[in-house]
């Protein structure tokens, strides 16, 4: 089980690293390929923004770093891998702003907003492996909105999500619909033209 988590998500991350390698040599016109560097920072950057959940204390994690998937999976009995939520500039590219990570005993919260962060700060949430990686505070270059859902409770979570069907979903479980934390690149229109 563990054997196969990882090499899933292994398979997942050469998925990626194809993709990119597609979009980069495709002559498909679309506003990725046709951004520039000096307005929408480097393609070659961005890197997959991982999803974990963690059942022992009900939250989901995101992560860029191979490394932190790796030691949930093996510390966390019962963590799962979902999949990419997103692609995400891995440096400070142009145009982004950097997504802080904070965490607390029972969830992990995601904002590029300096008053939510000092608040998290403040009340006990403390920053981990922070930023997480550079996100657009504006839908510029072909970006897509990065919806966050807050589970309000004595054990809180936080859902990140591109897709509005998964950001619906989870409203309808019983998440706060908290609005766009900032404006990321959609995995699943890797390579397909804007429409
Ligand atoms: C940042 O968060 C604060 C507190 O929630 C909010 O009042 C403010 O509008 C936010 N700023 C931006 C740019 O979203």
């Amino acid at each position: 089980m563990k054997t196969s988590a990882i090499s899933m998500l292994f398979t997942s991350f050469a998925a990626v690293a194809r993709g990119l390698a597609v979009f980069q040599e495709s002559t498909t016109l679309n506003s990725r390929t046709e951004a520039t560097p000096q307005t929408c920072g480097d393609v070659s950057d961005l890197t997959p923004f991982a999803e974990l959940y963690i059942p022992s204390i009900t939250a989901h994690v995101y992560t860029t770093n191979n490394d932190v998937v790796t030691d949930f999976i093996v510390g966390n009995p019962g963590t799962t891998y979902l999949g990419v939520t997103a692609l995400i500039f891995s440096i400070a590219d142009t145009s982004t702003v950097p997504f802080y990570c904070l965490r607390s005993s029972s969830a992990y919260f995601y904002t590029t907003n300096q008053t939510e962060r000092a608040a998290a700060l403040a009340s006990g949430f403390v920053e981990y492996l922070s930023p997480v990686g550079y996100i657009y505070p504006s839908q510029i270059c072909g970006s897509v909105p990065l919806y966050r859902l807050h589970f309000i409770a004595a054990n809180p979570d936080y859902i990140y999500t591109t897709s509005t069907t998964e950001r619906d979903n989870a409203a309808a479980m019983g998440f706060t619909y908290e609005g766009v934390a900032g404006y990321v690149y959609d995995l699943l229109s890797c390579g397909s033209p804007e429409s």
